[in-house]
C-alpha cells in the first residue's frame, strides 16, 4: 500500500489511521532517512490513542513508554544504538512479548536482533513531500493490514 503524503499533518492522520487498525499487540518497524517522517507518523499513532503530552523521539534515552487505557506502548528510537547488548538492557524482548504497541525507529541499527516486524512503514522524500509505503511481515501484520483505511 502506497500514499503521497503532502506535509506533516498528513503524515500525523496516517499514523492515527494506522492506530486505529491496530487494537493489539504489534511491532511496527519504520524505515526512511533523517528527517522523513517518522517520529511524525509514531506522533499521530499515539495521539489518535490517547496520548496528550509531549511526543518527541527518544533520540538519546532509546524507548519511551506511554501507558494509556490499559495498554502500553513503547516508542524506540535506535538511530543511536552503538551496542546490541544495550538494546537487550532495554528489555526490548520483554516489551515484544507482553502484548504490548512497540514502534520502531531506525530497526537498521539492531539488524539481527530484531524480529521481522509485524508491518514495516517506509518512507521516502519525493519533490511533493514524502511516499509512505506499508507492508506487512507476518501474518498478525497481514490482517491488521487488511483493516486498515486511510
Ligand atoms: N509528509 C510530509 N511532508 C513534508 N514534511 C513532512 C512530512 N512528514 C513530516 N514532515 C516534516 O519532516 C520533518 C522531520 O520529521 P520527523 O522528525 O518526524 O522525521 P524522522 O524520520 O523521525 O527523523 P529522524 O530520523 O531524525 O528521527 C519535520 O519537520 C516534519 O514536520
Ligand atoms: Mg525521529
Amino acid at each position: 500500500m502506497n500514499y503521497s503524503l503532502d506535509d506533516s499533518a498528513a503524515m500525523e492522520a496516517c499514523g492515527g489511521a494506522l492506530a486505529a487498525a491496530c487494537p493489539a499487540a504489534v511491532m511496527i518497524q519504520l524505515h526512511g532517512p533523517l528527517g522523513a517522517g517518522k517520529t511524525t507518523l509514531v506522533r499521530g499513532f499515539l495521539r489518535a490513542v490517547g496520548v496528550t503530552g509531549a511526543i518527541k523521539s527518544p533520540t538519546y534515552t532509546l524507548v519511551e513508554p506511554y501507558a494509556v487505557a490499559g495498554r502500553q506502548f513503547y516508542h524506540f528510537d535506535l538511530y543511536r544504538l552503538e551496542d546490541p547488548e544495550a538494546l537487550e538492557m532495554l528489555g526490548f524482548r520483554d516489551y515484544l512479548d507482553a502484548g504490548s504497541v512497540c514502534l520502531i525507529e531506525w530497526p537498521e541499527q539492531a539488524a539481527g536482533l530484531l524480529p521481522a516486524a509485524d508491518i514495516d512503514v517506509r518512507i521516502e522524500v519525493t519533490p511533493q513531500g514524502r511516499r509512505v509505503n506499508l507492508a506487512a511481515g507476518t501474518d498478525n501484520g497481514v490482517s491488521l493490514l487488511k483493516s486498515f483505511k486511510f
